[in-house]
């Protein structure tokens, strides 16, 4: 039998290079290797859109489009919707009585978004406790491998210790112990050379931005503060432009070239922004065409999202009656 993926994303907004980076490109490559499933965490999006739900089914359609257009097959892959497997939330329930409030409050990554997100003490007590939801999206399908963007890390550790929790528990080996794999470039600035391209920060370039929007958004790209003219020597170090040739440009010559020719003085920002926004056109422009088809047919795309959900509730029912009977929940 194949080994299991299971990976996703929250559907608060489309999808951004950053994505791309730290888990999409994982997917298509792993897609023939593992069976595949791509969640589409709709419950989880309402820890941000909670007061504008209605924007959740809308953005779900969209990511459902980003994943197909860089290449997700659907014909291998299935791509499901979290709130169609409601047999998430009672393994949910069940897992949320093995861990401690310190334990979660003790995320790191929900730590900094209460800090990057200014939440204070507003946060809803579904914002600190979707690291479970997050367990019982990847354990209800038995996954094996979970490839996630950096951020993703800390919960992934979570959906660990309660796997092996449960396993301890029940005395079984209900749940493998997934394994985290993290995009080959961690993770990736955003324009403004903050650490994390976000879509909350405005720091984004997303997969669907047309020509003009990606020019723009490049030719305003943070480069090097300290750089006044185009012939002071610039620094490559921390420079967003450059850590993206370095992950976008195929021709690596080139960009040793120009990492040279700037320390030098001997290229302007212009110039080597002009480079970039050629290089992150080859790789967007399939990417565009492929969705402006896809958008076509939304039908198709219902339709792919209703057959990938069927699958995953049935493999959740036959998970959540294992532990069900294995945790003394059953009396038949
Ligand atoms: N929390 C993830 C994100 O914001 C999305 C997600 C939800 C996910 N459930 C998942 C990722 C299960 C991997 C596995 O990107």
């Amino acid at each position: 039998m194949k080994k299991r993926i299971l990976t996703g994303d929250t559907p608060t907004g489309k999808l951004h290079l950053g994505h791309f980076v730290g888990t999409l490109q994982n997917r298509v490559k792993l897609q023939d290797e593992y069976e595949t499933y791509i969640i589409l965490a709709d419950l989880h999006a309402l820890t941000t859109l909670s007061k504008d739900p209605y924007k959740i089914s809308q953005y779900t359609l969209e990511v459902a489009i980003d994943n197909l257009a860089v290449g997700l097959n659907p014909d291998k892959s299935h791509i499901f919707v979290e709130s169609l497997v409601p047999e998430i939330y009672e393994l949910a329930a069940i897992f949320s009585m093995y861990v401690t409030y310190g334990r979660v409050m003790r995320n790191p990554t929900i730590k900094d978004e209460i800090t990057m997100k200014e939440l204070g003490n507003t946060y809803s007590l579904g914002f600190i406790n979707y690291p479970i939801y997050q367990a019982a999206d990847i354990l209800c399908v038995k996954a094996n491998l979970v490839p996630v963007g950096k951020d993703q890390v800390a919960h992934l550790e979570q959906t660990r210790e309660i796997a092996r929790d449960i396993n301890r528990v029940t005395n079984s080996e209900i749940f493998p112990i997934p394994e985290v794999l993290v995009g080959q470039h961690g993770k990736l600035p955003g324009l403004d050379g903050k650490a994390k391209m976000s879509k909350s920060l405005g720091n984004a370039i997303f997969l669907s931005d047309s020509s003009e929007e990606v020019k723009k958004k490049v030719m305003r790209m943070y480069t090097d503060p300290t750089r006044i003219r185009a012939t002071d020597p610039g620094h490559i170090e921390g420079n967003a432009v450059f850590t993206y040739h370095d992950v976008f440009n195929p021709n690596k010559d080139e960009v040793a070239d120009m990492k040279q020719a700037y320390e030098h003085g001997k290229i302007s920002d212009v110039a080597v922004k002009e480079k970039l926004y050629q290089v992150l056109e080859t790789f967007l422009s399939p990417i565009r065409e492929r969705r402006i088809k896809l958008e076509k047919d939304k039908g198709k795309i219902r339709e792919i999202i209703i057959e990938g959900s069927k699958k995953a509730r049935e493999e959740s029912q036959k998970t959540l009656l294992e532990v069900k009977e294995k945790i003394g929940l059953s009396i038949v």
